[in-house]
């Protein structure tokens, strides 16, 4: 019998045996496309992208790493498709899932992107949705292990939203063995339920983000507003006003501590300039990084743990 196909919809979806094994392959990945070495794994392979919102970060890297792993993509959007002309979900992962290999998506509620995989024959990527955003979690902490070593054990800093990025840090912390310290404004708070894990174990809530940021390993960001919130952009102002992450939160941090940010980023708001342009700032590589994870995440999903 066909082993059942593997999806990648929310962090939790992989163990974290499986995401050594991705670490390990994603730095091989990288080492081999810095020395301009070919690596086609997917020829003949076809990705298709559906875009519902949209992205800078997810479609050049999803696109550029299927293009150097030999395969192909299909760029799909809402207003482009029948998706934007009411065709059942149910049906569109029917159609497109016998004419590729893998699948990405970006869209709104989580349940759409279940519906989509439910019915889908080939794995399914969730290139986020306004519950998760698991291939940015996947390239941060890789990221973090690139110019730190092991993330577990380490505290990383939950200042701003409790949003898509945010739960899935929680999920991670759960699965990694680190600590998230979170910090949100009020009525903006996680959610353990929608965030999906089983205890607050791995994660304490702080009311002040200088109190978060103290003695942290990694502190990260995002924007008050997400795709899909931006009727909420005025009260958001004025309620996140005091979580913008700066040089006197860095300050608290440990010495060595890393900044990120999943990008866009809009500095004076979630981050001061000096901060993200800043020393300890990692969000370049963060980003560069999106690409060779989700190459090693798209290799696993159609070829398993390659040797
Ligand atoms: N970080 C991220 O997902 O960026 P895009 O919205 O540009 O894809
Ligand atoms: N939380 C942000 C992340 C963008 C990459 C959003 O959902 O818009």
């Amino acid at each position: 019998m066909a082993s059942p196909i593997r999806h990648y919809l929310q962090f939790s979806d992989f163990t974290a045996d499986e995401y050594a094994w991705l670490f390990e392959r994603a730095a091989v990945i990288k080492k081999k496309f810095k020395a301009y070495e070919k690596y086609h794994p997917l020829a003949d392979r076809t990705l298709a992208m559906i875009f519902e919102k949209a992205s800078t970060r997810t479609r050049v890297s999803f696109e550029a790493g299927m293009y150097q792993l030999g395969g192909s993509v299909v760029h799909l959007t809402t207003d482009g498709s029948q998706l934007g002309r009411a065709e059942p979900i149910e049906d569109s992962a029917k159609v497109i899932s016998r004419m590729v290999d893998l699948v990405m998506i970006r869209t709104f509620g989580q349940d759409k992107i279940e519906r989509f995989a439910e019915h889908s024959r080939v794995p399914v990527i969730n290139g986020l949705t306004n519950e998760f955003h698991p291939c940015q979690i996947l390239a941060d902490i890789f990221t973090y292990i690139e110019h730190r070593g092991s993330i577990r054990g380490k505290v990383v800093a939950w200042v701003g939203d409790g949003n898509n990025m945010a739960n899935t840090w929680l999920q991670a912390a759960e699965l990694l063995g680190f600590t998230v310290h979170v910090s949100t404004p009020s009525g903006y708070e996680v959610d353990q339920d929608v965030a999906g894990i089983r205890s607050s174990d791995s994660y304490k809530v702080f009311k002040d983000p200088m109190d978060a940021c103290r003695g942290a390993d990694l502190v990260t960001t995002d924007v008050w507003t997400s795709m899909g919130y931006e009727a909420e952009n005025e009260a958001r102002k004025k309620a996140f006003a005091d979580w913008c992450v700066d040089t006197e939160m860095m300050k608290v941090a440990k010495p060595d501590a890393l900044f990120m940010h999943c990008l866009p980023a809009h500095r004076g708001e979630e981050v001061e300039a000096d901060v993200i342009d800043g020393p300890q700032s990692v969000v370049w590589d963060e980003a560069e990084n999106r690409m060779h994870a989700q190459k090693a995440l798209m290799e696993f999903l159609l070829l398993g743990r390659v040797s």
